[in-house]
Formats: structure tokens, C-alpha cells, sequence
């Protein structure tokens, strides 16, 4: 800010010798800067700047500064810290004194099974921003927006019957037994590491819309954790079966007859029964893809999304608060 405000006063002073206009200046960069709000990113990769301007930009939020300069930090409104990045080492938190107005930001999107529950972090934070519905700033991974004009639904072509596409194999999972079942009684397209078939990212788009079905199969299993494996799917035209959270916690997100939940059946078996008899009845099939006539799928782009909303978040809320029960919260509950 300092510099940008610096350069600009130069320019306007080689380039429009009106002095008249330096008052008019600083008045409307102190009033800009009153309004508006510092977000400050304490882990951004100093290689990826920020663009002063993206909320206003992308997401229509306005009033954000966003940076990523630590310079900054004695006039940040809010800075954001990532879970993953003080998991090893607290000393990766400012060590100046935090300043009175200043909030801090707890930023995690693991799950509870994959956070590092390092002591700590009780009375430290101020809000927290997470994928859990009641976190202060709330952001899934993706979601369903309204669309503008109705359509009819649209079904890719089709030429494989169920893919999983597979990064993190563990035996331990819960999904790696379910698989190992279902696959005795129906046959599986598996792709990734594990499977010694790496996927490029148009791959990965162009094999989950070629599949009637896909497992979304989250690796851990909490309250609001569903990743983009399921929006994915969504987005690119495969049915997703979903292994997660309840049936009744899917629900809040996304509509009931827009995906097959692994507990509505007795067992694998009876899951790939069912596969199996949609894929002959195309009717039955195609009524999976009705949220489509009103809905569109939006995958949430994460570090900039994040801090905008913070932003916003920190400009609406002004009064103190902190958060006090962070254990019992993300890891109890
Ligand atoms: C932020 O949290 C800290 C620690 O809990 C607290 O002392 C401070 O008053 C809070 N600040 C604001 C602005 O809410």
C-alpha cells in the first residue's frame, strides 16, 4: 500500500504537474482505507501475489486488501493462518504482539483424522474458517447454485459402468475393504497411483463423464466433510456413490435423488445389484441427473476465495470474539 501509494503520488507528479489533485488524493485513499479491510495471508507462496484488486474482481466483494506481505502485519485487520503450515512448529505464528483490532484466522480444510491435534491452539484464534458448516466462515468444497434459466439434463456418453480414481491407498480405510468387496461382484475402472495409472487432469474429466457411476469415497469420515470427489462427479456428469458422512448430512448439500449413498444398502453385494439393474433401465438411470434442470455445480477455488471471504466476513462482524473450544469443536464433535 505504502509503495503502491508512493508510486502513484510520482507518477502524478511527473506526469499531471496539477498539483491541485494531491489533496484530492490522499483524502480518497484515507477514506478507501478506512472502509476498507486488510487481509493479510501469513502462508501465501511469496511467488504467487496477490492481485490487489481479485475480490472485487472475482467475487464481487468489495473493500478487500488482500496481501501476503508480512511488512503489513501491524496493520492487518485480519491475518489468516493455515493449520498445516504450524502443525510441525507454533513458530511459524507471528511473534510480534498481536494488535488489539487484529483477528486471527484459524484456515483448515482437512479432516479431523488428518489435522494434527497439536496442543496450543485453545484461546488463539479468533474465527475460524473451514468446510463445516458451523465454522465462522464457512466454505465446502463445492456447491449447488441456482441457475439462471432452466435446461433439461444432460448425460455424457457413456462407455464404462463404475471408475474410481484413487490418489491415497491405505488398507486401513474403510473404502479400500468396500472396494475390494464390490469389485467381487462387479467390475471397477480403477485409475491413479495406486493402480499405476496416473491420470492428467483432462484425463481424470474426460474418464469420470465416460463412467455411469463413480465413488466418491471420502478417505476419512466426518460431520460436513465431502470433498470435491463428489462435486467433481457432479460437475462432470457421473452419478456419484458416495461414502461419507449420513445420507442425512449429504442432504444438506446437495438434493436426495442426486446420488446413491453406500448405507442404503445392506452390503456391497447389494449395491452392485443395484448398479446393475440401473445400468439396463436408462429411465430410472436418467432420474439421478434432475438437479441439473436448475442447478449448476461450482467447485470453490481455495487461497484467494478464502481471504475474500474473510474479508468479508471480518468487515461484517467488527466486534471482538474468540474462539475457545477449538478441540472440542474440530476433533470432538
Ligand atoms: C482475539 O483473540 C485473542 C485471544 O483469544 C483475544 O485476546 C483478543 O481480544 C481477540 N481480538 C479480537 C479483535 O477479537
Amino acid at each position: 500500500m505504502g509503495i503502491q501509494l508512493l508510486g502513484c503520488l510520482l507518477t502524478c507528479l511527473l506526469y499531471r504537474p496539477a498539483i491541485t489533485w494531491l489533496p484530492v488524493l490522499a483524502k480518497h485513499f484515507q477514506a478507501e482505507h478506512k472502509q476498507g479491510v486488510t487481509v493479510l495471508d501469513w502462508h501465501w507462496p511469496f511467488d504467487h501475489p496477490f492481485k490487489f484488486n481479485s475480490c472485487r474482481s472475482s467475487y464481487n466483494i468489495e473493500g478487500c486488501h488482500l496481501t501476503a506481505d508480512r511488512e503489513l502485519y501491524s496493520q492487518a485487520d485480519a491475518v489468516l493462518i493455515h493449520h498445516r503450515e504450524i502443525e510441525e512448529d507454533l513458530s511459524n505464528l507471528p511473534q510480534e504482539p498481536r494488535p488489539s483490532f487484529q483477528k486471527w484466522v484459524w484456515r483448515n480444510f482437512e479432516s479431523p483424522a488428518h489435522t494434527n491435534r497439536i496442543p496450543g491452539l485453545e484461546d488463539l484464534f479468533n474465527v475460524t474458517l473451514n468446510y463445516r458448516q458451523d465454522a465462522d466462515i464457512n466454505m465446502p468444497y463445492g456447491s449447488l447454485v441456482p441457475r439462471t434459466k432452466e435446461r433439461e439434463e444432460f448425460v455424457p456418453h457413456k462407455n464404462r459402468l463404475v471408475c474410481w480414481i484413487v490418489s491415497n491407498w491405505n488398507p486401513e480405510h474403510k473404502r479400500t475393504w468396500y472396494y475390494m468387496e464390490l469389485r467381487k461382484f462387479i467390475r471397477i475402472h480403477t485409475y491413479g497411483d495406486p493402480f499405476n495409472k496416473k491420470v492428467s487432469l483432462s484425463e481424470y474429466r474426460m474418464i469420470v463423464a465416460s463412467c455411469k457411476f463413480y465413488l466418491s469415497f471420502e478417505n476419512s469420515v466426518h460431520k460436513d466433510y465431502i470433498t470435491e470427489k463428489l462435486h467433481n462427479a457432479l460437475k462432470l456428469g457421473a452419478v456419484p456413490v458416495v461414502m461419507g458422512p449420513t445420507r442425512g448430512n449429504y442432504e444438506k448439500f446437495i438434493p436426495g435423488d442426486s446420488f446413491i449413498h453406500v448405507d442404503d444398502f445392506r452390503s456391497p453385494r447389494a449395491l452392485a445389484k443395484h448398479l446393475l439393474f440401473l445400468d439396463e433401465n436408462e429411465e430410472m438411470y436418467r432420474k439421478y441427473f434432475k438437479w441439473q434442470r436448475i442447478h449448476t455445480v461450482r467447485i470453490n477455488s481455495f487461497p484467494i476465495q478464502n481471504a475474500c471471504n474473510s474479508c468479508e466476513y471480518i468487515r461484517g462482524h467488527p466486534e471482538n470474539r474468540m474462539v475457545t473450544e477449538l478441540y472440542k469443536w474440530f476433533w470432538e464433535e
